[in-house]
């Protein structure tokens, strides 16, 4: 039987180099990723995967130029509200995931915003994560812990203090452009994924490269430090 995964993290790479090979400013680059991220978010309802994570802003890459970190943030929240009749009428379920306190009020808004008009919607729930670093989720969880008095950790406390604890663990990670690293995505919780890396670049992805993904899933073998 075809094993479809519960929790997809997307590594969305490639979207300067795409625009680049067109001549194109990188932000344009940007713009076709969001596009791409809506026909594989439609490819994952379609297939039945419940969770899906979106590396849309690392902790590292307010390193990058003014003007892409702006377009970029520029994105997050009027494309985002642009995009509501989408995830409305397709039933999916935005959440947050880093630390937003620090993005321009008006991307932090629109995410606020954003997550509250869909957060009825049960075809798909989608992690969006901005200002997102693995490290500093885990450095997080604990320092939540920590306020509340726990002293004894377990990987389950932590995980109980994470910014969606009700989100599972990572079954797959799936990462475009080529590279082969995880650049700070989900440490904590991809510590049982399959990894999966893809030249093709993050624009040209579409409904099909998810089926890509859950065909080579299913010719994994998980065994959780068992035995098959
Ligand atoms: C990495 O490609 C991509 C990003 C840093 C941004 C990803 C963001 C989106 C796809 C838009 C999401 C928008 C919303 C509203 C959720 P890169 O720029 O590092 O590509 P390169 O390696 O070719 O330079």
């Amino acid at each position: 039987m075809r094993e479809v995964p519960v929790h997809i993290g997307f590594i969305m790479d490639g979207n300067g180099r795409w625009a680049k090979k067109r001549l194109l400013p990188r932000t344009a680059g940007h713009l076709a990723g969001l596009k791409a991220l809506k026909k594989v978010a439609l490819g994952c309802i379609e297939e039945g995967v419940g969770y899906i994570t979106l590396y849309c802003f690392s902790t590292e890459n307010w390193k990058r130029p003014k003007d892409e970190v702006d377009y970029l943030m520029g994105l997050f929240s009027e494309k985002l509200m642009g995009e509501m009749p989408f995830f409305n009428e397709h039933g999916i379920r935005l959440l947050a995931l880093g630390d937003m306190s620090v993005l321009p009020p008006e991307a932090r808004a629109a995410l606020m915003a954003a997550i509250e008009a869909t957060e009825d919607n049960t075809a798909i729930t989608a992690q969006l994560a901005i200002n997102y670093g693995g490290q500093s989720e885990i450095c997080q969880a604990v320092e939540r812990a920590v306020a509340q008095g726990i002293t004894k950790f377990t990987p389950e406390v932590i995980r109980a203090h994470f910014d969606n604890p009700e989100v599972p663990p990572c079954d797959v990670i799936a990462r475009s452009a080529g590279e082969r690293r995880l650049s700070n995505f989900l440490l904590f919780d991809s510590a049982y994924a399959e990894f999966m890396f893809y030249d093709k670049l993050w624009p040209d992805w579409c409904e099909d490269d998810v089926r890509t993904v859950i065909d080579e899933y299913n010719t994994r073998v998980r065994r959780f430090g068992g035995l098959a």
